[in-house]
């Protein structure tokens, strides 16, 4: 089966291999704790805008390509959100949360802006893991990819054939980034089907779960896939909980993250500890990195 197809990208923008923009550590300019609780992003579903459906291949002028043997995912370049935000015209003030981290030249702004418009290495990883694995389970299934940034992973499950709700902290990422890229991975005939295969959602995690309680059983999740999440200890709580009161009994969450994140804290011997403690659910490393940055993914099911 192939899943790839041909974008419509000018000739000097051709598929090439996985590249590297990936970050050396997170250093995060603010403290949580630091923020009033109401400055926290309120979760809130985004739909996406008829305008950007039917102009997508007018708008992406530049774009990467991620291939994975037959797969081949392109995502928009982070510095032309503003495009695709000025074009959906929802967002009055551009002069927002991401330029606020490109003032301060940093990767993240915690409680801000988490990063998400660039592809973390751990999404590559991922990537890996879900094509070296039987592809054939996605079909059908229903999957969040949570804390989605450009959305890779869940647009490779979408490719292969599953319905995906991607949730990312701020919505200029959702539109500016995410949107654009599911639409860039859809045939140019099939790109309305974006409203019915995929659902996006912004905000704070503790808001998604509150929004998601209200409603819990259409938010019950074969497979949540989540990279790069886990590098601040206070995600743990937000991360589990979410995935402990989503997930299918029957499905299971890949969780894939740095070995350490310098800077903020977070590490994955932690966050299996504080899994295990809850004695809920079985956490087992199903791939450990060989060389660079250590990196693992682990594998989360009910006992
Ligand atoms: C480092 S980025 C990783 C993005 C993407 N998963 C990847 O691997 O390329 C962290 C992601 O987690 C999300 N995130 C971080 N903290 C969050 C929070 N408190 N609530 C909701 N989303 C959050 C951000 O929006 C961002 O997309």
């Amino acid at each position: 089966m192939m899943f790839s197809f041909k974008f419509n990208l000018p000739e000097s923008e051709t598929p090439c291999e996985a590249e590297d923009d990936r970050p050396e550590e997170i250093i995060p300019t603010t403290e949580s704790s630091e923020l009033p609780h109401n400055d926290i992003l309120k979760a809130q579903e985004i739909f996406p805008n008829d305008k950007i459906i039917d102009n997508i291949d007018d708008l992406v002028i530049k774009a990467n390509v991620f291939s994975w043997g037959d797969l081949q995912i392109g995502h928009v370049l982070p510095q032309d959100a503003v495009t695709y935000l000025k074009e959906d015209g929802r967002i009055q003030n551009l002069d927002n949360n991401i330029s606020l981290a490109d003032d301060l030249h940093s990767d993240l702004v915690e409680g801000k802006y988490e990063g998400g418009l660039k592809v973390w290495e751990c999404t590559i990883d991922m990537s890996d893991y879900m094509c070296e694995n039987d592809v054939a389970m996605w079909k059908d299934a229903t999957v969040l990819d949570l804390g989605c940034g450009t959305g890779v992973l869940g647009i490779a499950a979408m490719l292969f054939g599953a319905k995906v709700h991607f949730q990312d902290y701020n919505e200029e990422v959702i539109i500016g980034s995410t949107i654009p890229n599911v639409l860039l991975n859809l045939s140019e005939d099939d790109r309305t089907s974006i409203k019915t295969k995929c659902r996006f959602f912004s905000g704070d995690w503790e808001s998604l779960q509150t929004l998601m309680c209200e409603d819990s059983e259409k938010y019950q999740y074969d497979y949540i896939l989540t990279s790069e999440t886990i590098y601040n200890v206070k995600n743990y709580k937000k991360v589990y909980g979410i995935i402990k009161n989503q997930l299918k009994k029957t499905g299971f969450a890949l969780v894939a993250a740095k070995s350490y994140y310098f800077g903020v804290g977070g590490n994955i011997r932690d966050f299996e500890k504080y899994v295990n403690d809850d004695g809920l659910m079985n956490c087992e490393i199903c791939w450990k990195s060989e060389g660079g940055i250590p990196r693992e993914i682990l594998k989360l099911t009910f006992k």
